[in-house]
C-alpha cells in the first residue's frame, strides 16, 4: 500500500526540488485575527505575505498542514468527505506563475505519482467582470498534454477561490485537479456526475477582496497550492474509499470487530463506522494540537462537543459502547499519526481524558434525553390525531418546535444536530429558526446575569452611568451602519471605559470608526433627553423596542430608555438624564474578540 507517509515525503522533496523551503505546520485553532475558528486551508497563515508582506523564509514555500472543515460534516459517511484532513501546500510569493505552476502539479500528479494523464480533468475560470477568463492556464494545460475535452471553463461558485465573510484577504481564479471514482469512462458527465474527486487546487492569488463585492489587484502575483492528501492517497491505492488508506483502515478493522459487523456488506454499520472514525480523529486532532482545545458550550469548544457528541450517538447506531472511541483514538495517536504528530503521543494521556469526560457526560443525559425526545414526538402525534378528528382538513404537525429543540440541547446536551438527526429519521423536522431565537434569548439573559453578577451594573457610579448611555447610543450607531442584526455579545463597564462586543464579519475600517466616533458625538451634542417609560413587554416590542430581556409573560411590566429617535431600548438602567452629560466620547480600539465577534473600547473626556 502507497502510505500517508511516503506522499508526505513526496510532496515536499518535490517541491524542495523545486527551490521551496518547507515551513511546517501551525495550529489547527485559528488565532483569531482572520475570523475563523479553525485553520480551514494552508493559506491562512501566510495571509499577510500573499497581499504583500516579505516573508522570512523567501517567496517559495510549501508544508503539509492540517485544516478542519466542519460545514460539510452531513456529507461525512461517504466515501471522501472528512472533517479533518492534510492539505499539502506550496506557495509562490510574487514568483513563479502560472507556466511553472501548471507544469509542476502536473509533473508531480503523472511523473512522481504515476496518475494517467488522459485520466485527469482541470476547470478554470470562465472569467467575469472582476476577472478575466483564464485561457492563459487552459493553453498550459493543453501543451501539458491534458485532453481538451478534459478542460472545462466554469463560473466563480467552482473556479474561484476566496475566504468565505472575510474582507481584505487574498484570493483570485483557480485551476481545479480532478480524477475519476472509476476507470473508462469519459468527461462527458463532469458536471452531473459525482464521479470526479477534486485533488487539488492551484490559486492564482493576485486580487485582494473589498467591501461589497469589489476586488482590487495585488502587487504581487501569487500562487497558492492546496493538494488534499486523504484524497491523493485513495486515489494512489486504486481505491475508492478514503477509509481504506492507512490512514483509517486499522480503526475500521477494530470498529468491525467489536461490532461483530462487516464494513463492506452492511451499508449503516459502513456509515456509522466513517463517522465514529472521521470524528474521533478530528477530535484527537483538536485536543491534541499545540494550541488545544476541550470540549464546552461556546466557540471551537462546541464544535469539538458536538463532534464528539455525534460519534458518541453513531457508536449506539452501531450496537458498541462509546468506550471504543478510546481504542479509536489511541490507534490514530499511536499507531497513524504518532510519527507525523508526535505531540500527540506527548500528550495520548490527556486526549484520552477528555475523551472519556465528554462521553460520561453525555451518556447520563442521553438516555434522559431520548425520553424526553420520544415524549415530544408522542405529543405531536397525539394532537395531530385528536385535531384530525375534529377537522377532516387537518393538516399534520411534522415539526419539533425551537423550543423543544432548545430544551434538548439546554436541558439534555443535545446539539441542534443530533435533534435533526433524530427527527428525519422518524419524518419529522426541526423549526432552526426557532432554536435559534430560543439559544439567543438564553445567551443574552445568562451574560445578562453574569454581568450584573460581576457588579458591572449594580455599582452604578455618575461615571459608570454615563458609559452606559454611551454604550447605547455607540449600539445604536452600529446598528444604524451595520444593520439591526448587530447585537451586544458582551459589555464591561469600568470608571476608566467602556468595553463592548458585538458581531460584525470584519475589521472596521478607520473610516468606520471615525463615523461612529461621530455619531456618538453628534447625539451627544444634539443634547437629547434620555426619557423612561414603563409599559408592558409586547406593547414595547410592537413599538420597536430592543434589548436583553426575557420576560415570564407578554405583559409583564418592563422599563424603555428612550434617547431622542435614536434609541429605544429594553433596560435596566440608569441613565443619564441629558445626553449632553456625556463629554467627548472617544474610540481607543477596535480589535477582535473572538469569531465573528468584534470588540470596541472607548472613553468618555468630561
Ligand atoms: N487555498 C486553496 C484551497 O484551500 C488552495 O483549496
Amino acid at each position: 500500500m502507497f502510505t500517508s507517509k511516503e506522499l508526505r515525503d513526496k510532496w515536499i522533496k518535490f517541491y524542495e526540488s523545486k527551490g521551496h523551503v518547507n515551513i511546517g505546520a501551525v495550529s489547527l485553532i485559528g488565532d483569531g485575527s482572520t475570523g475563523v475558528m479553525f485553520n480551514v486551508a494552508g493559506m491562512q497563515p501566510l495571509m499577510p505575505y500573499l497581499l504583500g508582506k516579505k516573508h522570512p523564509m523567501g517567496t517559495r514555500l510549501c508544508n503539509v498542514q492540517g485544516c478542519v472543515r466542519t460545514v460539510d460534516i452531513d456529507s461525512v459517511g461517504d466515501a471522501t468527505h472528512f472533517t479533518f484532513f492534510e492539505m499539502m501546500g506550496n506557495w509562490s510569493l510574487g514568483d513563479y506563475f502560472k507556466k511553472e505552476k501548471t507544469a509542476w502539479s502536473f509533473e508531480f500528479l503523472t511523473t512522481v505519482l504515476g496518475f494517467d494523464k488522459d485520466k485527469i480533468c482541470s476547470t478554470i475560470f470562465e472569467g467575469n467582470e472582476s476577472a478575466p477568463k483564464d485561457n492563459e492556464t487552459a493553453s498550459y494545460l493543453k501543451e501539458l498534454g491534458i485532453k481538451e475535452e478534459n478542460i472545462f471553463f466554469l463560473d466563480k461558485e467552482n473556479n474561484w477561490w476566496e475566504l468565505e465573510g472575510t474582507i481584505g484577504t487574498p484570493c483570485g481564479p483557480d485551476n481545479e485537479w480532478f480524477y475519476p471514482r472509476e476507470d473508462g469512462k469519459d468527461s462527458s458527465d463532469f458536471l452531473t456526475s459525482n464521479r470526479y474527486v477534486e485533488i487539488g487546487n492551484d490559486v492564482y492569488m493576485q486580487y485582494e477582496k473589498l467591501e461589497g463585492g469589489k476586488y482590487k489587484e495585488l502587487e504581487n502575483k501569487n500562487v497558492d497550492t492546496g493538494f488534499g492528501l486523504d484524497r491523493l492517497l485513495l486515489f494512489l491505492n486504486g481505491l475508492d474509499d478514503g477509509y481504506k488508506t492507512d490512514l483509517f483502515i486499522d480503526t475500521i478493522k477494530y470498529l468491525e470487530q467489536v461490532s461483530n459487523k462487516n464494513y463492506e456488506t452492511d451499508e449503516v454499520a459502513k456509515k456509522c463506522m466513517r463517522i465514529i472514525a472521521d470524528h474521533t480523529r478530528t477530535a484527537v486532532m483538536l485536543i491534541g494540537d499545540k494550541n488545544g482545545i476541550v470540549p464546552s458550550n461556546t466557540g471551537a469548544g462546541y464544535i469539538l462537543r458536538r463532534l464528539l457528541r455525534r460519534a458518541i450517538r453513531y457508536c449506539k447506531n452501531l450496537g458498541v459502547e462509546s468506550t471504543c472511541m478510546l481504542e479509536v483514538a489511541k490507534i490514530f495517536i499511536e499507531k497513524i499519526y504518532g510519527e507525523a504528530y508526535p505531540l500527540l503521543v506527548e500528550k495520548e494521556d490527556y486526549i484520552l481524558e477528555e475523551i472519556t469526560k465528554e462521553i460520561k457526560k453525555f451518556e447520563s443525559a442521553l438516555t434522559a434525553g431520548m425520553k424526553e425526545f420520544e415524549k415530544c414526538i408522542f405529543g405531536i402525534e397525539r394532537k395531530n390525531a385528536f385535531m384530525a378528528q375534529k377537522d377532516a382538513n387537518y393538516i399534520k404537525e411534522t415539526t419539533i418546535s425551537g423550543k423543544q429543540a432548545f430544551r434538548l440541547y439546554d436541558t439534555f446536551g443535545f446539539p441542534l444536530e443530533l435533534t435533526i438527526e433524530l427527527a428525519t429519521e422518524k419524518g419529522y423536522t426541526v423549526d432552526e429558526v426557532g432554536f435559534n431565537e430560543a439559544f439567543k434569548t438564553h445567551q443574552e439573559l445568562s451574560k445578562a446575569q453574569g454581568e450584573k453578577a460581576k457588579g458591572g451594573l449594580t455599582e452604578q457610579t455618575e461615571t459608570t452611568t454615563k458609559y452606559h448611555t454611551a454604550t447605547h447610543i455607540m449600539l445604536a450607531g452600529l446598528r444604524k451602519m451595520f444593520g439591526n442584526q448587530t447585537e451586544q455579545k458582551g459589555s464591561n463597564i469600568t470608571e476608566e471605559r467602556l468595553r463592548f462586543d458585538f458581531n460584525l464579519d470584519h475589521k472596521m475600517t478607520e473610516e468606520e470608526i471615525i463615523e461612529l466616533q461621530n455619531f456618538v458625538n453628534d447625539v451627544i451634542n444634539q443634547k437629547l433627553d434620555v426619557v423612561i417609560e414603563e409599559l408592558p413587554y409586547e406593547k414595547a416590542i410592537e413599538m420597536g423596542a430592543y434589548g436583553v430581556f426575557n420576560p415570564t409573560s407578554n405583559d409583564q411590566m418592563v422599563t424603555v430608555y428612550k434617547i431622542g429617535d435614536i434609541d429605544y431600548q429594553i433596560c435596566g438602567g440608569p441613565h443619564v438624564k441629558n445626553t449632553a452629560e456625556l463629554g467627548k466620547f472617544i474610540i481607543k480600539k477596535e480589535e477582535s474578540s473572538s469569531s465573528g465577534v468584534r470588540r470596541i473600547k472607548a472613553v468618555l473626556q468630561f
